[in-house]
């Protein structure tokens, strides 16, 4: 969002630092795009070192499942930004299989790595630096998927569900030092990995077959990577200087909740 102040325009994100993890395509690239578009300063990883991120964007290579490269992020934010004020953890995804029962062992560790414990560890090592400052933004991405939990899919939702648990405890936590955290959790988006894995479920024997999103999403259509950045960037913008441990469903009204 632009605004004028004194016959200048003012970009909403000016000033601010963003990390943003996943940025090469789907959903993280849309998240870089607003943030640059908002002003922002943003550096983004992905494991591909030839990914090719959003014009203006740093990069750097970094797998973050592992300590390693929470570190390699975290030293990356202070070379390149000099600190941080946005995080959003945008990495993740899961392969789907007949069962849950039929989910390797270290498929379940993967998901857990990728799409709870990279949170973890990331924040543990960058909150400091945003309670020193007394100020930060923090946004996890879950799914839609954690609202009707399914055994082919139940290491990607088991890891989503803890990740919710766990970004609601932290914002009660880092409150009193104006750091807000916060979860976004997207329904059926058409992303590369969205995609892909959609297509790998239809053809499990098991699991139920794949319906239009025109019949199963009350609004009629998948989502567009954009429209989980812009919940993203609401959340992240003064707009939102309220809000704290909040989860914003983005789903075109797909999924049941209570
Ligand atoms: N699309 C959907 O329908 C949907 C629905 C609900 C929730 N979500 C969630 O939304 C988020 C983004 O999904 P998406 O569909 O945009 O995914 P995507 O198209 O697969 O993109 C994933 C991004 O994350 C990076 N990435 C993957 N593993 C990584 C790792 N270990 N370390 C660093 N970077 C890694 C990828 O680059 P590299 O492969 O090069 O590492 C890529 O930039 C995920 O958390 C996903 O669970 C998506």
């Amino acid at each position: 969002m632009t605004t004028i102040e004194n016959g200048s325009e003012t970009r909403e994100l000016a000033g601010k630092r963003a990390l943003v993890t996943g940025g090469s395509r789907g959903i993280g690239a849309a998240v870089v795009r607003q943030l640059l578009d908002a002003g922002a300063q943003v550096l983004t990883t992905a494991r591909s070192g030839t990914a090719t991120v959003p014009e203006g964007a740093a990069f750097v290579e970094a797998d973050v499942r592992t300590r390693t490269g929470a570190e390699v992020l975290a030293a990356a934010v202070r070379e390149v930004l000099g600190g941080v004020d946005i995080l959003v953890h945008n990495a993740g995804g899961a392969r789907p299989h007949a069962s849950a029962s039929a989910i390797p062992d270290e498929e379940w560790q993967d998901a857990l790595d990728l799409n709870y414990l990279a949170s973890v560890r990331l924040d543990s090592l960058l909150v400091g630096g945003m309670r020193e400052q007394r100020s930060g933004m923090i946004v996890h991405v879950s799914s839609a998927a954690v609202l009707t939990p399914v055994g082919p899919f139940l290491h990607y939702v088991a890891a989503k569900a803890a990740l919710e648990t766990y970004s609601r405890g932290l914002a009660l936590e880092l409150a009193p030092f104006g750091i807000r955290v916060n979860t976004v959790t997207p329904g059926r988006v058409a992303t590369p990995g969205g995609e892909a894995t959609r297509e790998q479920w239809a053809r499990l024997d098991a699991a139920p077959g794949q319906t239009n999103a025109d019949d199963t999403v009350p609004l009629g259509r998948d989502g567009r990577p954009d429209d989980i950045a812009h919940a993203v960037l609401f959340l992240v913008s003064e707009r939102a200087s309220w809000l704290t441990g909040s989860n914003l469903v983005v789903d075109g009204g797909e999924f049941p909740r209570g």
